[in-house]
This record gives structure tokens, C-alpha cells and sequence, in this order.
């Protein structure tokens, strides 16, 4: 189903206003996140930092498992936006592309870029996903 005017703008509200849940003390870095699912539901997240940094979750995989968590394993991803609260590029991580590969391989991911906001299909975003061999 193509994105309307409104999915965006709704998107990137979304994503801002998950942004200021962040839990970010140790990077000070506030990102948000959500996304819009085949069946027209839209889910956020924000990153979670910890004090053993690594443990860190992103904002993107914080929406991912929200989504599952309320539509289960059919859950389809058609877009996701992601901010940060820094000045600059920011897109999604590649953990966070792998997981999104997984629910939304035709994704249109939408993120600040070099020249302000992108959108740009998983498929150009990640291309050659790793997939489980058949
Ligand atoms: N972060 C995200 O939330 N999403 C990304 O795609 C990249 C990084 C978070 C993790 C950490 O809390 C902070 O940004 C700095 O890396």
C-alpha cells in the first residue's frame, strides 16, 4: 500500500515524540523511533541505554519489539522513521537494518541524511541481507 502525506508527517511526529521517553544518560544521544505496519497501526520506541554501555537498545529495535509484541508474527513493516535529537546524519544502525530486514523487507526507512530528510527503501538501505540458507 503506497504512504499517504499523512503517514509521514504521522511518522515523524511519532518518532519525535518516542524520542523524549529515551532513556540515554550515558551517550546523551535521545533517539525515537516508529513505524507504520500493513495493517495501519503505528508503534514507537527510544533507545535504552545501561550502565554496561553494550547492552544498549536502539530505538528502532525497541519499535520492532513493541510491534511484535501487539500483532505478533505477522507483522509486516511497511515504513520506519527513526530521530535523534543531535544535529547531523543519523541512520539506523546496522543491527537494527538486520532486524527490520525481517519484517519489512520492502521497508521505506525515513531518517535524517546528509541533506536533511531521506527516505529510502531497506532494499537500497541493506542491500544483501543475511538470510538463513534454505
Ligand atoms: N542508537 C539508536 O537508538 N539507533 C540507531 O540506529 C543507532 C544508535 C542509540 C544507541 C545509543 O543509545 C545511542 O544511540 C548512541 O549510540
Amino acid at each position: 500500500m503506497p504512504m499517504t502525506e499523512k503517514n509521514h508527517r504521522d511518522l515523524w511526529q511519532a518518532a519525535t515524540e518516542a524520542r523524549s521517553r529515551a532513556y540515554a544518560p550515558y551517550s546523551r544521544i535521545r533517539v525515537g523511533a516508529s513505524l507504520l505496519t500493513a495493517r495501519g497501526a503505528v508503534y514507537t520506541g527510544a533507545n535504552v541505554e545501561n550502565a554496561s554501555y553494550g547492552l544498549s537498545l536502539c530505538a528502532e529495535r525497541a519499535a520492532l519489539a513493541q510491534a511484535v509484541a501487539a500483532e505478533g508474527p505477522e507483522l509486516r513493516v511497511q515504513a520506519l522513521a527513526v530521530v535523534s535529537d543531535q544535529p547531523g546524519p543519523f541512520a539506523p544502525c546496522g543491527a537494527c537494518r538486520q532486524m527490520l530486514f525481517e519484517f519489512g523487507p520492502q521497508a521505506l526507512v525515513l531518517f535524517q541524511g546528509d541533506a536533511g530528510p531521506t527516505e529510502v527503501p531497506l532494499s537500497e538501505l541493506f542491500p544483501h541481507a543475511f538470510q538463513l540458507p534454505r
